[in-house]
């Protein structure tokens, strides 16, 4: 069935399978990019064109141009968007972490919750309010929000994020937040929310997970806990990082963008790399199907290792390999085990 499928036709009944798009595929200028997206995936994320810095650049002013694409796009498309993400503390336009009047952050706060949420009701599947609220050890991270709003601005997210645009599914959303610690940081934060009887429909674990340290327990113990609280559970920024740990530091890719010498696969990924992140991610898939009735979306972060954000981050000079498809485009072995698993 492989020839004519794809991974949202073979988990069709199981979930959806989302990816995050760029600014290149929202404008269609890669034709083979987007007939793979249109034949892979169901649901869309967008990268960044969603985030305070780009949609809300000065204080009076958003720029909604290419948000308004994606939901064009999703609309033609048939595709379920997430939108990503309204309040996080990475990603703010400048003037955001310069305002030091509390009113004036206050109503900062407030305007671009109602202004962006208001302009997608009706458009737009779901919302990430809050993204990656949450220190390692489960407590609050000292934000600009939490400094100027205390700890109730998670809570004022949602019921702002609710009255704007009341017919859209709000989540939270976070990393590791599958590691017990932060897990359980991630459920007084949700109780917190329900509590105050304010609506959160879902709860997002992000997934950039690293090859041959995927956490299996964690992650299941995770979704039956989330699941337990009577929310949707999704996988929402899935990737599979291959390069070693010690490539992984800010250091170390400093050094690496000016010495290539010391990206290790820049000339190219050995096999068996490749094939024990295939089992990685059949694994996953596993655990996945295993809970197919508490998730409701595994979305990729990325469409292709071409375009990967972990070819850049922190710092621009890695040659990552995270992804389904490689730089041409073409499955790689993982994306055949997760077909082969249907
Ligand atoms: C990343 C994007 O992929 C990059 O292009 C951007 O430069 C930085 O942000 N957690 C999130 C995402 O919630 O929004 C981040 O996306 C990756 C980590």
């Amino acid at each position: 069935a492989e020839a004519e499928q794809g991974l949202k036709d073979a988990y069709r009944s199981d979930f959806l399978i989302g990816a995050a798009l760029n600014k290149p595929q929202i404008e269609e200028t890669d034709a083979k990019s987007n007939a793979l997206i249109l034949r892979q995936f169901n649901a869309v994320t967008p990268e960044n064109c969603m985030k305070a810095e780009n949609i809300h650049p000065e204080w009076d002013r958003y720029d909604f141009e290419l948000a308004d694409k994606l939901v064009a796009y999703s609309q033609k498309n048939n595709l379920q968007l997430n939108g990503h993400t309204l309040i996080w503390h990475s990603q703010l336009p400048a003037f955001a972490n310069q305002i030091q009047n509390l009113d004036s952050f206050k109503t900062f706060f407030e305007n671009h919750i109602n202004t962006v949420a208001s302009r997608f009701s009706g458009k737009i599947f779901s919302w990430d309010v809050v993204n990656e609220a949450l220190n390692e050890d489960g407590t609050l991270r000292n934000s600009i929000f939490l400094q100027k709003m205390g700890p109730d601005y998670i809570t004022e997210a949602f019921r702002l994020a609710a009255k704007a645009s009341p017919n859209t599914e709000l989540y939270y959303n976070d990393y590791n937040n599958e590691q017990p610690q932060k897990r359980a940081g991630c459920i007084e934060l949700i109780k917190k929310v329900q509590a105050a009887g304010v609506r959160i429909d879902g709860v997002g674990i992000q997934g950039h997970w690293h090859l041959g340290k995927v956490p299996f327990k964690e992650i299941e113990e995770s979704i039956l806990a989330y699941h337990e609280l009577g929310l949707k559970v999704m996988i929402t920024e899935l990737d599979i990082e291959v390069l070693p740990r010690n490539f992984q530091g800010a250091d170390v890719a400093q050094r690496m963008a000016s010495d290539p010498s010391l990206n290790p696969y820049a000339q190219g990924i050995p096999d068996s790399i490749l094939q024990q992140q295939a089992t990685d991610y059949e694994n996953l898939f596993k655990l996945f199907l295993k809970h197919k009735d508490k998730i409701t979306r595994v979305t990729f972060w990325g469409v292709d290792d071409g375009q990967s954000w972990l070819n850049g981050w922190p710092v621009p000079g890695r040659t990552n390999y995270p992804l389904l498809f490689d730089r041409q485009l073409e499955p790689k072995a993982a994306y055949h085990k997760l077909m082969g698993l249907k």
